[in-house]
């Protein structure tokens, strides 16, 4: 990323100091993703918003050839025949996927995030990591829901995020039995307490 700066001195009574201090970086104001049609951050481009699911990219559709995106965001990006790939950094030339985004997906600050928990009533549960929409399935779960089995959804939740106030208890197996845990708040990936792709029955319960 370039970056541009300007030093503006003034020298008053003898004094000389720092009047004015700026640093330009593009997209200094971007909320999640901006897409550019030309290599290197230039041309005309696009924004994608957090947790905007963006179906149509407009005058941009397929033209995308570089992008920034905010730290701790992804952008999950799909092209006309429904492949798609999750970009983490901003990158001045998208390689393999230069000219060929046809829809785009941006997400931020994962199951910790404010968005996440917006609307919650006990639990969310999703079959990727970081309580991704973007990509994926996800699942809501009600207070006092008890579901015996996940059904499709069996072995398949990697991350989740409980509401505050809320307990998410899940078991290995069918009908409440096997191994069991209890969370609460955001966990981004179900990876690190073993139970990725693990979860086959849930309670969940509200005080
Ligand atoms: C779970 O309970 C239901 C209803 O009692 C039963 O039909 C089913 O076989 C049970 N599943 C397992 C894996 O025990």
């Amino acid at each position: 990323m370039w970056g541009k700066s300007f030093l503006l001195l003034f020298i008053s009574g003898g004094v000389v100091g720092i009047l004015g201090q700026q640093f330009f970086t593009p997209g200094n104001d971007i909320r999640c993703a901006r897409m550019w049609d030309q290599l290197g951050f230039e041309g005309n481009n696009v924004d994608c918003d957090q947790n905007e699911r963006k179906t149509n990219l407009g005058g941009m559709d397929c033209k995308a050839e570089s992008v920034i995106i905010r730290n701790g965001c992804t952008l999950t990006v799909y092209d006309k025949t429904g492949c798609k790939r999750t970009i983490e950094r901003s990158s001045s030339c998208l390689w393999g996927w230069n000219r060929r985004i046809a829809a785009a997906c941006c997400e931020c600050d994962g199951c910790q995030g404010e968005v996440a928990v917006r609307d919650l009533s006990c639990a969310r549960l999703y079959q990727n990591l970081k309580c991704s929409s973007c990509s994926g399935f996800r699942l809501e779960i009600n207070p006092l829901d008890a579901v015996p089995h996940l059904q499709i959804f069996n072995n398949e939740i990697s991350s989740l995020v409980v509401k505050p106030g809320c307990s998410l208890s899940v078991w290995e197996g069918q009908n409440f039995t096997g191994n069991m845990e209890i969370f609460t708040g955001g966990v981004d990936s179900l990876m690190t307490q073993g139970w990725n792709d693990r979860v086959s029955s849930l309670k969940c319960n509200c005080q």
